[in-house]
Parts: C-alpha cells; sequence; structure tokens
C-alpha cells in the first residue's frame, strides 16, 4: 500500500479521477475445452497446460457486442447511483464492433436510450480498456463535470476461424465498464495514473485484416482466412510480457510507488503463463495476482474491466489496496494503470 503522507512524484493537472461503478457482462452459453475437442483438433489437456484456459463464455445468436456493453453499463451506473441520461460521453473500447457504422459507442447509447452524448469507439484491441481509461482522463481534463462511461466490449467468436486451432480455444466474449467522474472520490476508487504504448511495425504478428481497406472484399467474395483472428502466438507472448512489465515499471516509477506498494496485479487475461511471469517480475505472490482466464478465456478489451469488477465483487480488492492494471494486444499496444481502492 502507499504510505498516504508520501505525495506522488507527479503533478495531476486535475486533481480527482474518480470510478463511481463498475459492471460486468458476459454471456450465458459456455464452451469448454471438451466442447472443443470435439470441433477441432486439440485437447483440454493442450489447453489447460498451455494457456490456464478451462472454458468461455460466447454470445448467443444474434446478440452482438454492444448487447454485452449495454449490460455492463447499465450494472456500472447502477453501481455508481447514476442514470443513464446523466453521461456527457461514452468511450468503447473493441476490436470486434457491430459494424464499422454506427460506432458499437453509438449502438450502446441507442440501446441505454439516451441522446446527445459524445460517443466514439477506441481501437486498441486488447489494450482498449486503457486506451479509454486515458481518453476518459483527457475529456475530464479540458471539461472537469464530464461522467464518462469507459466500457470495452467483444464479440470475438464471430472472428474465430473453428479449423485455426492456433486461435479458436483461446478466446471468449464478455464486456466490462466503469464509470468515470471528476469531483469529491468519496471514498470511491481513484484512478491515479495511466500510461500507455505502441509499435505499428509489429501489427503484423496479430491482425483481422479481412474487409478492411487493405484487404477489401468485394460482392460476391468468399470470406478467407483473413476475415478472422491471425496470431503468431509464440512472438505475441514474448511481447507481451516484456511490454506490460517495462510500462509497468515506468508507470510506479513515475508514481513514486515501489513494487512492495501494490496489492493487487489485475493483468491481461490472455495466458496463464503470461499473468504468472509478470507476477513474477514484480515480486508478486499468486494470492495477489487476479485471474480469472481458466473461466473466461482471453476477451480482449473487456479482459481488464471484467477482472476488475469482478475482482472488486468477491473481496479479492480490498478497500485501502493499490491495484495495478496492465494490457497487451494488437497493434501492438500497451499500457498500464494504477488505482487506488
Ligand atoms: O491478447 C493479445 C495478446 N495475445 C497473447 O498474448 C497470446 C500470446 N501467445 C500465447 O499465449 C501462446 O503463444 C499460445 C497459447 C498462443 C501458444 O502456446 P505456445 O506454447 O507458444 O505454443 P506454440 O504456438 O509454440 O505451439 C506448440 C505446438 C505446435 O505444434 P508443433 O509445431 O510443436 O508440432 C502447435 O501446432 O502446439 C500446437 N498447437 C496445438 N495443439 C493442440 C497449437 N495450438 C494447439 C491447440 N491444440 N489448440
Amino acid at each position: 500500500m502507499l504510505d498516504p503522507i508520501e505525495p506522488f512524484a507527479y503533478t495531476p493537472f486535475m486533481n480527482e479521477f474518480t470510478i463511481r461503478g463498475f459492471g460486468r457482462y458476459a454471456p450465458e452459453r459456455i464452451v469448454t475445452n471438451f466442447d472443443l475437442e470435439k470441433m477441432v483438433d486439440t485437447s483440454d489437456e493442450w489447453i489447460t497446460s498451455r494457456t490456464g484456459i478451462k472454458q468461455r463464455h460466447v454470445v448467443a445468436e444474434g446478440e452482438t457486442a454492444s448487447d454485452m456493453a449495454t449490460k455492463a453499463a447499465m450494472q456500472a451506473l447502477a453501481d455508481a447511483g447514476m442514470e443513464a441520461d446523466e453521461l456527457t460521453h461514452i468511450v468503447l473500447g473493441t476490436f470486434t464492433p457491430d459494424a464499422m457504422i454506427p460506432s458499437t459507442a453509438c449502438r450502446v447509447q441507442q440501446k441505454l436510450g439516451i441522446k446527445g452524448q459524445m460517443c466514439m469507439d477506441v481501437g486498441a484491441a486488447c489494450s482498449g480498456f486503457l486506451y479509454g481509461l486515458e481518453t476518459a482522463r483527457g475529456y475530464l481534463a479540458v471539461k472537469p463535470d464530464s461522467k464518462i462511461l469507459v466500457v470495452a466490449t467483444e464479440a470475438i467468436s464471430h472472428r474465430l476461424n473453428m479449423e485455426d486451432r492456433t486461435t479458436c480455444v483461446l478466446f471468449g466474449d464478455a464486456a466490462g465498464a466503469v464509470i468515470i467522474t471528476g469531483g469529491d472520490p468519496d471514498g470511491k476508487p481513484q484512478l491515479l495514473d495511466v500510461m500507455l504504448g505502441a509499435d505499428g511495425s509489429l501489427g503484423d504478428l496479430l491482425t483481422v485484416n479481412g474487409g478492411g481497406a487493405a484487404a477489401p472484399y468485394k460482392k460476391g467474395d468468399i470470406v478467407g482466412d483473413e476475415y478472422f483472428v491471425q496470431m503468431q502466438g509464440r512472438e505475441t507472448f514474448k511481447h507481451a510480457v516484456r511490454n506490460m512489465v517495462g510500462i509497468s515499471e515506468k508507470l510506479i516509477k513515475k508514481c513514486g510507488v515501489e513494487k512492495k506498494d501494490i496489492d493487487v496485479l489485475i493483468p491481461h487475461q490472455a495466458n496463464w503463463r503470461i499473468i504468472d511471469a509478470v507476477g513474477r517480475k514484480f515480486d508478486l505472490p499468486a494470492e495477489k495476482v487476479f485471474v480469472n482466464i481458466d473461466r473466461y478465456a482471453n476477451t480482449s478489451a473487456a479482459s481488464i474491466p471484467l477482472a476488475l469488477s469482478e475482482a472488486r465483487d468477491t473481496g479479492f480488492i480490498k478497500p485501502g489496496n493499490l491495484v495495478l492494471l496492465t494490457a497487451f494486444g494488437g497493434g501492438f499496444t500497451w499500457g498500464s494503470a494504477l488505482v487506488q481502492f
């Protein structure tokens, strides 16, 4: 935990960024590793030992990223004691939007039954939630009265090639949300700082190219492999550990925090071995590292807010805890955030 007397080593441009409410949603349908054994050449043993995944939630027929995001958002609003029409901004992270146009954020606005707010999607793959948090801080810096829904949602099952065992076993569908405001924190968690990074030169290691302007489809084309998630797993693994550790070290240094001050680590849930490696670099015992990859698999942008909401509700995070969030994803993109509960 931080010593409350010690000032932070940075000067915030406004006083407080408060997380007023948390929410999450995962679809009802569960697909286990044993179910996948019947669909593709894989085994529960391989998936469990290489990733830690045992099952994943998968959207129902017709269920979309915005449907899940709306449910997570409604939970976050209720948790914050707010009505939807109090929101001023909707910032939504996803790489599996409902459509190219309209944005999924606009769809969520529509489904919440509200109008007028600024709505936009953030494209940063698995780092989308942390990019969303930083975007929210930016809006709050220029408009301190903002009340911002930051939501991340993924319907990845639509973008999985069920003939590609190197990817189709890894991902799941879910959403997670927070409400961020300025003003008196009133005992609610404080978002202390966020740090982000990216390296576009490594973009080809993790892609969903098909249908984009660089891999366009013409009417009548057959959907090819490029329509789905494609990943060079081993390379991605190395960069994930290196960058999550690197940016987290920079962030805590900037905030004047030491590794021993961190009470809970919530890393992006892409692979148990990555989570373990990051935890070890921070000298954190297993009981300080939140893991739910076994139940949800990799839910990309939704992974961090889903885990954050669950960790808070189950008591894994306790009042007064200093929580480090860190993510890595396609782009490549990465980031970390510190939250004082
Ligand atoms: O969220 C965004 C960021 N994503 C990540 O950070 C994911 C990073 N990467 C990883 O998590 C891991 O690299 C994977 C889980 C994707 C793969 O684990 P790995 O230990 O790196 O395995 P590998 O790709 O080196 O494959 C090892 C073997 C291969 O067989 P050979 O060539 O050794 O005969 C694969 O064909 O495992 C085989 N394999 C499978 N076998 C059974 C790959 N996928 C499967 C599968 N079932 N589903």
